[in-house]
């Protein structure tokens, strides 16, 4: 297994999240996984710069765990890019600290998968809407697997899906990712 680094950006895991605190209970117990919880470690969103670069530096396979909001990253997540990932450490003609590691998206989706498409309500395919992430990858050497992803994760009662059903779905996400990172 490589030494994995998994930065989580829910801002309410204990209390309001129900996909990502499914998941997040599964990766806790594969041993030697670093976890990073970003909205509970830094809330006024001022990152300790070198802390952060050190325990990037530090793994070998990088994830990103999140849901995803508005069509993008969580906003501390996005913050935590601009500040952590500087010219000369992961870009430019010096920035090599991330070459070679793997990275991963793993993502909660809260609208369903037949809306992510051409003419649809959300208009684009996931693939599209996260190549950011993917162009990040290949600006910084890293390698962007497949992203895992899970659609139909809101759950609002009597309006988006059953409780019971985002919870499956949770559980199989966990499932994949753990295989995922067991298995690397
Ligand atoms: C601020 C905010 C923005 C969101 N934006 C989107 C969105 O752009 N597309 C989408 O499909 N779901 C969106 N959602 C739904 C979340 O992705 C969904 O609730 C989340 O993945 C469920 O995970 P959780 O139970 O761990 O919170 C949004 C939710 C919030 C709170």
């Amino acid at each position: 297994m490589k030494k994995t680094l998994v930065v989580l950006a829910h801002p309410s895991i204990e209390r309001k999240s129900i996909a990502n605190k499914i998941i997040m209970e599964k990766i806790r117990t594969i041993k030697g996984v670093k976890i990073k919880n970003l909205y509970q470690e830094y809330p006024s969103f001022k990152f300790n710069i070198e802390t952060e670069q050190a325990a990037l530096i530090e793994a070998e396979s990088i994830i990103f765990q999140f849901p995803f909001y508005w069509y993008g990253v969580p906003g501390i997540l996005k913050e935590w890019l601009d500040q952590v990932f500087t010219y000369s450490f992961a870009f430019g003609s010096t920035g090599n600290k991330l070459k070679g590691k793997q990275f991963l998206v793993s993502m909660t989706i809260g609208g369903p998968e037949d809306a992510y498409k051409a003419g649809g309500y959300n208009n684009f395919p996931i693939n599209d809407l996260l190549k950011p992430l993917q162009q990040m990858a290949n600006l910084t050497g890293m390698k962007f697997n497949t992203p895992i992803v899970s659609y139909n994760m809101i759950y609002v009662p009597g309006v988006y899906n059953k409780k019971e059903e985002v919870e499956q779905r949770a559980k199989e996400h966990a499932e994949q990712l753990y295989k995922y990172i067991v298995g690397s």
